[in-house]
Formats: C-alpha cells, sequence, structure tokens
C-alpha cells in the first residue's frame, strides 16, 4: 500500500519535472555563455607550447589584437589556422625574412577567417572560402576545403594539409593546428616574369643593337599610313632589337 502510494508520487513528481524541463531548457541560453572579452587566442595557443613563432608574429603584425577586438563586435565569430614552430622552420630558409612586413601582415591575416566555422561545416563550404586577406592589394587570398568523413584538408594552390588537431571548437572562436604555413599564391605563386635585364654592359655591341633597333620602327611608321598597326610593327621592331642587344650581350 505505502509502496503504491510513494510509487504514484514518484509518477506525479516525474511528470511535473517532465512538464516543466521544456521550461527550464529555453531558460539555459541565458547562463553563462563564453564572453568573447575572455578568449585569449594567445593563452589558447601558449598552453600548447609549439606556436612560438606565430604568436610572435600575431604580436609583431599586431594581428593578435585586432582579432581580440573583432570577436567583440562580430557575431559571426572567428576561425584561426595556427602553423606550428615546426611548420615555420620547414619553410626554405629566409623565407619570412624575404617578405615585406606588408606581406607578413598579408601571410598572417591569410590564417584567419571572418566567421566561425566548426570542421563540419568546413567540409560544408563553397570554394574558395575568403580570409581576411582577401582583397589586399586586389588578390583573392582564398583557402579551399576538401576532406573525405571527419578528415578535413585545406588547400591554397601552393600547399595542402590536413587539419589534425583542433586547439579550440567552441563558437565564436574555432582554432585549428596546421602542420604546413599556409602560402597563398598571391605571395608564393609564380612570380611575373623576372625585371628586364639590366641595360647590356658592353657599350660598344649596345650601340650599333640600337642603330639595327631604328630601322624597322622607321619601315614600320611608313607602312602604318595605311595599315594602322605601326604601334604593333614598333613594338616589335623594338623586340627584335632588343633581342639582337641581349645576343650582343652575350658576345
Ligand atoms: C593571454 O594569455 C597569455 C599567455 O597565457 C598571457 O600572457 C596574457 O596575459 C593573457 N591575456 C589576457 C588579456 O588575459
Ligand atoms: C589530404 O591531404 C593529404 C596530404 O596532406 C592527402 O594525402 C590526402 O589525400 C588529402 N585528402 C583529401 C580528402 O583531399
Ligand atoms: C579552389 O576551388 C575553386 C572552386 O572549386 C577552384 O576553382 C580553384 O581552382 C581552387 N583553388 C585552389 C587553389 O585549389
Ligand atoms: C657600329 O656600327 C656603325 C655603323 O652603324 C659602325 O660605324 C661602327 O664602327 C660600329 N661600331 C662597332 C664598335 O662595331
Amino acid at each position: 500500500m505505502a509502496s503504491t502510494s510513494l510509487s504514484l508520487i514518484l509518477l506525479a513528481l516525474s511528470t511535473f519535472l517532465l512538464v516543466l524541463s521544456p521550461y527550464a531548457q529555453a531558460q539555459k541560453p541565458s547562463a553563462p555563455a563564453p564572453s568573447p572579452s575572455h578568449l585569449n587566442l594567445t593563452g589558447i595557443l601558449d598552453k600548447n607550447g609549439q606556436f612560438k613563432t606565430f604568436i610572435r608574429l600575431l604580436a609583431t603584425t599586431q594581428i593578435g589584437d585586432q582579432i581580440k577586438n573583432q570577436l567583440k563586435s562580430s557575431t559571426e565569430g572567428m576561425t584561426v589556422f595556427a602553423p606550428t614552430d615546426n611548420a615555420f622552420s620547414n619553410l626554405k630558409p629566409g623565407t619570412l625574412n624575404a617578405l615585406s612586413d606588408q606581406e607578413q601582415v598579408q601571410l598572417i591575416l591569410y590564417h584567419v577567417l571572418s566567421k566561425f566555422y566548426s570542421l563540419d561545416t568546413l567540409l560544408t563550404v563553397s570554394n574558395p572560402v575568403r580570409t581576411q586577406a582577401t582583397g589586399q592589394d586586389g588578390g583573392i587570398f582564398g583557402l579551399n576545403f576538401t576532406g573525405e568523413g571527419n578528415q578535413v584538408n585545406v588547400s591554397t594552390g601552393i600547399i595542402e594539409t590536413q587539419i589534425n588537431n583542433v586547439l579550440r571548437g567552441e563558437s565564436p572562436l574555432a582554432v585549428y593546428q596546421v602542420d604546413k604555413v599556409l602560402l597563398p599564391l598571391e605571395l608564393f605563386g609564380a612570380k611575373p616574369p623576372a625585371l628586364p635585364p639590366p641595360p647590356a654592359k658592353a657599350p660598344s655591341s649596345a650601340k650599333n643593337a640600337t642603330a639595327i633597333a631604328e630601322e624597322p620602327s622607321a619601315s614600320a611608321s611608313e607602312k602604318s599610313d595605311h595599315s594602322g598597326s605601326g604601334g604593333r610593327n614598333v613594338g616589335f621592331g623594338l623586340a627584335v632589337g632588343l633581342g639582337l642587344m641581349c645576343m650582343g650581350a652575350l658576345w
């Protein structure tokens, strides 16, 4: 008898709790959500002890501060790809030093997305994804994400690497370890043809090559009266002249 009434009470109580639980859940979001102002990217990276170079670059380029401020004001969150110290030391020697200050800023901004992406959402993005370097110097500075299952690869067109380690995965800040520095095509892709060779040193042959170069252009300007392609012919003449000049320099 007593046990029946006890189970009735328990039943009533659990029903009451069940009815109540949606309200309890609805109230949850107002419970402490991680405040962006408490997010410390350096702290997240520092804990792991293998991001000293990246931490230093975040400081020297002041992008660390920039990220901190953006996290406070942005509703979209952010995503950071953090190359390990090994990744930096695997670069060709002098790679970083060969970059201007502005290019170092672009390189680091290339590792930052103005939106929070979980690993899952990285697999569904439409490539290429804009980075914070996008638009700098008119460059695309995009990253491509591909993958299978829960393995995500990030590629720049120059390097491709797997995302193996999630340092922080909760909105509004995702931090992923990458074992290669993400080298943007805009800075490390095939450079436009090198600057024209310095003027030939041998003065005698250069003078004569110039004399030769002037001949075709003179005849071209005569033709231009009816062909209208004088400009192109002059250009051709100059090219021939330059070619002869180079050959002269070789002799
Ligand atoms: C962030 O973390 C770093 C390293 O742990 C620490 O030196 C720094 O004081 C922290 N900054 C803030 C604002 O808490
Ligand atoms: C990811 O990149 C690795 C090389 O880092 C490659 O071996 C692998 O096939 C790539 N996977 C996908 C899904 O593209
Ligand atoms: C990135 O993906 C886009 C769209 O699939 C493609 O056009 C582009 O060539 C890719 N770029 C790189 C660097 O893989
Ligand atoms: C260069 O060509 C001119 C004729 O155009 C000639 O008089 C002169 O001797 C040549 N100079 C040399 C160094 O060959």
